[in-house]
């Protein structure tokens, strides 16, 4: 199969992702990214009639995708609020959760959103169009060290000072509006040969810090554990280093640092049980969509 330019999404990790789940067809189930509904539809598939499906995105360009199903609802918020509007439907507790998240290949082929290095376009890189943080204010209001914190912590970049120092000094003479100014004030940063890797991975920077990604993760990793039910699986999808990482300990520890406490004979409690090893991508699913490259997939059972 040939990645097809068109599609609005091709799902990353999708049947391993979703037999993650281990579905039972009449559970309660969760997509918080729901993006094209890849995702989505493979575990309406696997659904019973009494079963149900609520999903999430902030992004309004995905209510397009919404499933015509009574079995599921599609709500258009950010899913740190998650318990939050499960309650507004009545669900307290669930059966799985999934998650794929960062951006899908629509965002990223929709010029005007700015989430691609290959396009032209105003600084934005809202996942939510209506949200009051965009990478226009990242890059004109942030002051140097907290910029220079955003390509270091975010972007893996070696020469984050560097980047951020550059900016802080050409936005004296004008505002950084668009991609164009941008690249011109990183230019000494941005050698031919590695340009793009480069590009990316300041991009990538600058696009957690705007949509709040890692605390995002976080509230969402802590309410996933309130949401389910004891047996209940979690299933997510990241594409970065430290979004791994707070998964992975999430999951190891139910927390996000230290240790967890013992019980009475002295082992750990925590909350989750692992479920298999990490899993990545083939380099088939790899060549065949591209975004799947840095996908690492974990999943947990709810104790
Ligand atoms: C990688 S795509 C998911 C693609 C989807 N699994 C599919 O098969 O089509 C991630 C989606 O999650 C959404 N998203 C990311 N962070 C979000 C958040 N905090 N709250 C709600 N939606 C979010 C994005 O808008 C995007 O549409």
């Amino acid at each position: 199969m040939e990645h097809n330019e068109y599609e609005y999404h091709n799902p990353v990790l999708l049947k391993e992702t979703v037999d993650g789940l281990n579905i039972k067809p009449d559970g309660v189930y969760v997509d918080v990214t729901f993006g094209g509904g890849g995702h989505s539809k493979e575990i309406m598939r696997r659904l019973g009639p009494n079963g149900k499906l609520f999903a999430f995105d902030q992004d309004t360009d995905a209510l397009a995708n919404a499933l015509d199903d009574e079995r599921f609802t599609l709500i258009n918020e950010n899913f740190r609020f998650i318990k939050r509007f499960l309650r507004v439907y009545g669900i307290k507790q669930v059966d799985g959760i999934l998650g794929d998240f960062g951006v899908s290949s629509h965002q990223f082929d929709v010029a005007e959103r700015g989430f691609s290095t290959r396009f032209e376009a105003d600084l934005d890189m809202r996942m939510n169009q209506n949200g009051n943080l965009s990478a226009y204010e990242v890059i004109n209001d942030y002051e140097e060290n907290a910029l220079s914190k955003v390509f270091f912590s975010y972007g893996e970049l070696s020469n984050a000072r560097g980047l951020a120092a550059a900016i802080v000094t050409a936005r004296k003479t004008e505002p950084i509006k668009n991609s164009e100014q941008l690249k011109k004030v990183l230019a000494k940063f941005l050698p031919a040969h590695k340009s793009n890797k480069i590009l990316a991975q300041i991009y990538q920077a600058i696009r957690i810090e705007v949509n709040q990604e890692i605390d995002v993760l976080r509230e969402f990793l802590e309410q996933s554990l309130e949401l389910l039910k004891p047996g209940g699986r979690l299933s997510v999808i990241s594409y970065h280093s430290l979004e791994d990482r707070l998964v992975k300990r999430f999951i190891k520890n139910g927390m996000f640092e230290g240790e967890p406490e013992r019980d009475f004979y002295g082992r750990f409690e925590v909350p989750f049980d692992t479920i298999g090893k990490l899993i990545v991508p083939s380099a088939e699913e790899i060549k065949i969509n591209n975004r799947a490259r840095s996908a690492k997939l974990r999943i947990a059972e709810k104790k």
